[in-house]
């Protein structure tokens, strides 16, 4: 064999190796799975050098591949698309054209990316806000939320909350003929985050008229206390979403101080001070046998007392809405919540299903058993799956029959 071949033939066991990560035998199109990821993984890698170089902040290296999906509002056939602004927060607004004789539904979106990376003028999620607004015929408010790292926790939640406030009042609600009694807030992972935590907000504040019908909660992120959940064990390397991004994306929606990360990462980041809060996320009571498996149930390690002064946010139950008390999810609006089995963020969904069940609040709990963290992504060329388009139809015909 010459050298040639042989540097040919090191060159793909290189990169085959690079490129194979164990996918679970259930999952379809698993090669094409690998592939996508290894394309994450290498913008990961390339993030990590120059951050490490000194050059960049990791995160902006990350929102190339947002950059990359960018497009622009444009109308089609049955939609009229803009970029506007609701209380001085841009959002991308879908109305649909078709003339209907009575009031509109809205659905307003908040897009995923760990609070850190993410747009709703990414092609896949300015699709998923076009086929919701057609096939409901409903008013959708995709909300353009500031970032981290230039923004920490609160900015991302009061972007949201400034949105949907100003879209519950009875005037702007009529200008876009929509029903009050018809209005839905919904977001996939960290955007499942916020809409959480704005739906248990407005249970609270006297100057909001209208109320929710539903909030749908995609793979959301709900809590900060436990990043050792059986979930976080058995997928802390499956594709998209590894269990060092997610405390990465965590820490960094309160802080760029390493501290926060390496404490989370080692679980050790609560303080004693907050250790009644660790029943709101006990998963030996809140999650079904079928996912407690023979994980066994370890008390928690508690972290200096220092980083819960410093950053107060990560015990917020606006950040982290299973923190919140259960008289605080009383009156919580009809509740849908998708959960992925090979997702770190598996748990957090379930447990806030438990909880909801637990104080009388209506849940629909769909969990897909063959998904992965960001399904929904994936529903555009080249990088679409069968996966995503399946995501995609089960979560808006849902929404179809019940907002
Ligand atoms: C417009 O709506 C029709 C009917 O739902 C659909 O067949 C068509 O593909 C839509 N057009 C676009 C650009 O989405
Ligand atoms: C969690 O629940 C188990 C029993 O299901 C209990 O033994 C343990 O003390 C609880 N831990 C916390 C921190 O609430």
């Amino acid at each position: 064999m010459g050298t040639k071949s042989l540097c040919l033939l090191l060159a793909s066991v290189l990169v085959a190796y690079y490129v194979y990560i164990p996918v679970p035998e259930t999952i379809e199109e698993r090669w094409k799975l690998m592939l996508i990821d290894a394309g994450f993984r290498s913008v990961a890698h390339v993030a990590e050098f120059a951050e490490w170089l000194g050059l960049v902040h990791y995160m902006e290296v990350l929102m190339m591949i947002t950059s990359i999906e960018y497009i622009a509002p444009i109308s089609d056939e049955n939609v009229t698309v803009t970029d506007t602004k609701f209380n001085n927060v841009p959002v991308r607004l879908y109305v649909p054209r078709k003339q209907s004789s009575g009031l509109k539904r809205a659905v307003i979106y908040i897009h995923g990316g760990g609070w850190c990376v993410g747009s709703s003028a990414m092609e896949p999620y300015d699709l998923l806000s076009r086929w919701t607004a057609n096939e409901l015929n409903a008013v959708v408010i995709s909300v353009e939320y500031r970032l981290a790292p230039m923004h920490h926790f609160p900015v991302q939640f009061e972007d949201v909350y400034a949105v949907v406030k100003f879209f519950l009042q009875t005037s702007v609600l009529a200008r876009y003929g929509v029903d009050p009694d018809r209005v839905c807030v919904s977001g996939d992972s960290a955007g499942g985050n916020l809409a959480a935590a704005v739906a248990q907000q407005l249970l609270d504040d006297p100057e909001v008229k209208a109320k929710l019908k539903i909030q749908a909660l995609l793979y959301p992120a709900l809590q900060t206390l436990d990043l050792d959940l059986p979930s976080y064990k058995e997928n802390e390397n499956k594709p998209i979403l590894p269990k060092s991004l997610m405390v990465r994306f965590w820490s960094e929606y309160f802080t760029t101080d390493v501290s926060l990360k390496e404490a989370m990462a080692s679980n050790r980041h609560v303080p004693a001070e907050s250790s009644h809060l660790f029943r709101f996320v006990n998963w030996s009571n809140l999650l079904p046998e079928k996912f407690k498996k023979d994980h066994v149930y370890a008390s928690p390690i508690y972290g200096s007392s220092k980083l819960g002064k410093k950053y107060p946010g990560f015990l917020d139950p606006r950040a982290a809405p299973l923190l919140a008390d259960d008289t605080k999810l009383f009156g919580l609006p009809v509740t849908y919540v998708l959960t992925c089995q090979h997702d770190v963020l598996r748990d957090d969904g379930i447990m806030y299903v438990s909880r909801l069940r637990k104080v009388g609040i209506e849940v629909i709990h769909d969990h897909i058993e063959d998904a992965i963290h960001g399904a929904l992504m994936f529903i555009t060329s080249p990088t679409d799956l069968a996966l995503g388009h399946r995501v995609a139809n089960k979560y808006i015909e849902w929404l179809n029959m019940n907002l």
